[in-house]
């Protein structure tokens, strides 16, 4: 009796020192790892990054990443574009609301047109995670998402994201369980660069980078509402999607082109890029993307676990949102539309749905199981 009744006394000491040992963030409400070359922040709502310095062709610290200065303000942003965060438990779309698992129907919340993005309005990129961890050049964020938190998606899933520093290069790994039963558990960290931080005077536009994607002939044809119809095409060289064919491609190369405007859709709405090029026959460890800006001389290199990538050229940013302090020329300007780009490595969007891609078993996740997700960002110079 008396030894269990230690045990418990020192298990509650224990856990209350857990509890207490959860780290505080500095006074700007962010914390902050760093490397050689390479600062980060982040936020625990929506294991967000909120700064990424690394150095430009001179040498000088320059922020490329979108966000807020006032830390308080992601919650309240009302016009919300998931900035830098992790979407879960299934990214992306799910179309018309649905998917199908061991012969039951399950239907999801609609929430972008006839679909459901990130999962609808309960998204983790929405929600307040756990820090878990914290050193100079690491910090971890955890989330417990109860059965049915996104309407249609049933068992617990337990997550956590690692966010760590190593020499100009930031490292991001995800694992997840769900102990209890199959569900639907795809993830990305969907984080808008601008490699010039709004600092380039000739252009606040994203289509002055470059972009590369040596393994990314192949992209998936999409409706109106960006839905995936099932088609896998091949970019033609130099057609709108084609960023295969040679390096340093200029991401505006199609600005010009008739089907620019609405080649993401919403009925000639949405110019530009929101779609997803699948990376084929990479060697392991392989540069997959390469993003660069000649004005900053800024290059960032992808390597993922991933088997595509989804470009979000910020279409639907509508020039309310506010740039950082960090960034710009001064401090009237704001985010642009198609002033930044989003590049998520992922699975197949909408893969639980087409069972002739093969993704299934790779999107769901059950008892006994545990979903990997791995990707890294290395920055140099040109
Ligand atoms: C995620 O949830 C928030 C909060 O409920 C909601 O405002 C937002 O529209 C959702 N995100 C998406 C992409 O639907
Ligand atoms: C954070 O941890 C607490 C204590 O374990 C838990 O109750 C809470 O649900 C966790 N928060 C999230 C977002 O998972
Ligand atoms: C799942 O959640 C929705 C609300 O989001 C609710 O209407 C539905 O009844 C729940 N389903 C179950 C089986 O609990
Ligand atoms: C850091 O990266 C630079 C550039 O890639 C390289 O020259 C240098 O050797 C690296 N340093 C360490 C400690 O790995
Ligand atoms: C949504 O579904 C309706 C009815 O099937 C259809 O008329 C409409 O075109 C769909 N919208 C988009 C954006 O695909
Ligand atoms: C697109 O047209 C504008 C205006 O004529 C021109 O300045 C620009 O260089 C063109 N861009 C490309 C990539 O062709
Ligand atoms: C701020 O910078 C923008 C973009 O270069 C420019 O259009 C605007 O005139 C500048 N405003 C002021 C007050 O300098
Ligand atoms: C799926 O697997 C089948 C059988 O191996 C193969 O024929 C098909 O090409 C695969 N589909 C994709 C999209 O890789």
């Amino acid at each position: 009796m008396r030894i269990a009744l230690a045990l418990l006394v020192m298990l509650a000491e224990e856990a209350s020192a857990r509890f207490y040992d959860i780290p505080k963030p500095g006074a700007d409400g962010r914390y902050t790892i760093f490397a050689p070359g390479i600062k980060a922040q982040f936020i625990p709502y929506g294991a967000t990054l909120t700064n990424l310095f690394v150095k430009d062709k001179n040498g000088k610290d320059i922020d490329v990443v979108l966000g807020y200065d006032d830390a308080a303000y992601y919650p309240k942003d009302p016009g919300h574009p998931v900035y830098n965060s992790i979407p879960g438990r299934y990214v992306n779309r799910i179309g018309k609301g649905q998917y199908t698992l061991d012969g039951k129907t399950y239907h999801t919340e609609l929430n972008d047109g006839n679909n459901t993005l990130h999962s609808g309005t309960n998204n983790w990129s929405y929600r307040v995670w756990n820090v878990t961890a914290l050193s100079d050049d690491s910090i971890t964020f955890g989330i417990s998402d109860a059965s049915n938190s996104s309407m249609g998606m049933f068992g617990r899933v337990d997550a956590s994201v690692t966010y760590s520093l190593t020499n100009s290069t930031w490292h991001i790994k995800m694992s997840a369980t769900a102990p209890d039963q199959k569900t639907p558990l795809m993830l990305t960290q969907h984080t808008y660069f601008n490699l010039d931080a709004y600092k380039n005077p000739a252009t606040p536009l994203i289509w002055d980078h470059t972009l590369y994607l040596p393994y990314g002939k192949r992209y998936l044809e999409a409706d109106q509402g960006a839905l995936p119809t099932g088609k896998i095409l091949t970019a033609a060289p130099n057609s709108i999607n084609d960023f295969a064919s040679k390096p340093n491609m200029p991401f505006g190369h199609a600005v010009n082109m008739t089907g620019f405007k609405g080649n993401c859709g919403a009925d000639g709405a949405c110019e530009g890029y929101n779609g997803y090029w699948l990376i084929d026959d990479a060697p392991k460890d392989a540069v997959v993307a390469t993003l660069a800006s000649p004005f900053s001389g800024v290059r960032a290199d992808l390597r993922t676990t991933q088997p595509g990538v989804v470009l979000y050229s910020c279409s639907w940013m509508d020039g309310t949102a506010p740039i950082k302090s960090t960034q710009g020329l001064n401090s009237t300007q704001k985010v642009l539309k198609s002033s930044c780009v989003a590049i998520e490595a992922q699975d197949y969007p909408d893969g639980i749905n087409h069972p002739e891609w093969n993704r299934t078993a790779a999107q769901i996740t059950g008892p006994g199981q545990k979903y990997d997700w791995a990707s890294s960002w290395t920055f140099g110079t040109l």
